[in-house]
């Protein structure tokens, strides 16, 4: 698909923010940070389904030492707001036992998913658990946690695109649109 000036999904109009190649660049980044703060230590990747698919995609052809990925599939929003809630769809069916866990996330919003996502994987025996997130909106944070790999830092709206959706749809966009108020 072309990137657009903006987009129109179901009643909200969004304005293009961050083209795909400065994704790219960022997530790139990402990568040679990890890719030399692990090396020998056989990471695995924990991909927080569903949002954070595109960017393990990118951040995974980008990892250049050996590693494992496996999947959780989680829900906290509704809409366009964060319900608060963190429903678990589907958990872990791989052992992090003895494992430098990274959690590889779409965005860190209010902190809440994060958090819970970190409180779910203590206490099953990790060696040491990091957290990279492709985006964090860091005025939004409500919780104490550590972010360990941001990609990019973005102002407190509501996005769509690289995987991430407006009610299911905007995520197919690979370049970040920002709601127009
Ligand atoms: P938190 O629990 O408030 O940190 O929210 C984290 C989750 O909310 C993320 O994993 C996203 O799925 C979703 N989210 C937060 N901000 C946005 C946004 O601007 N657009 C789309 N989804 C978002
Ligand atoms: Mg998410």
């Amino acid at each position: 698909m072309p990137t657009m000036d903006q987009v129109n999904i179901k009643d909200k109009t969004f304005a293009l923010s961050i083209p795909e190649s400065d994704i790219l660049q960022a997530v790139e980044a990402v990568a040679q940070c990890i890719n030399r703060d692990l090396a020998g230590q056989d990471p695995l990747f924990v991909c927080v389904l569903n949002g954070a698919f595109m960017f393990a995609a990118d951040l995974m052809k980008r990892i250049d030492i050996p590693c494992e990925i496996t999947f959780v599939k989680l829900s906290s929003y509704s809409g366009d707001s964060t319900t608060g809630t963190v429903k678990e769809i589907m958990g872990l069916n791989k052992s992090i036992e003895g494992r430098n866990v990274v959690v590889v996330e779409d965005i860190v919003d209010t902190g809440i998913t994060m958090e819970s996502i970190l409180r779910s994987l203590r206490g099953k025996g990790a060696r040491s658990i990091r957290v990279a997130t492709f985006l964090q909106k860091p005025d939004a944070l409500q919780r104490d946690i550590t972010v360990d790999y941001v990609a990019m830092q973005i102002p407190n709206d509501f996005i769509v695109g690289y995987g991430l959706d407006y009610d299911g749809y905007g995520r197919n966009l690979k370049d970040i649109y920002t709601i127009v108020k």
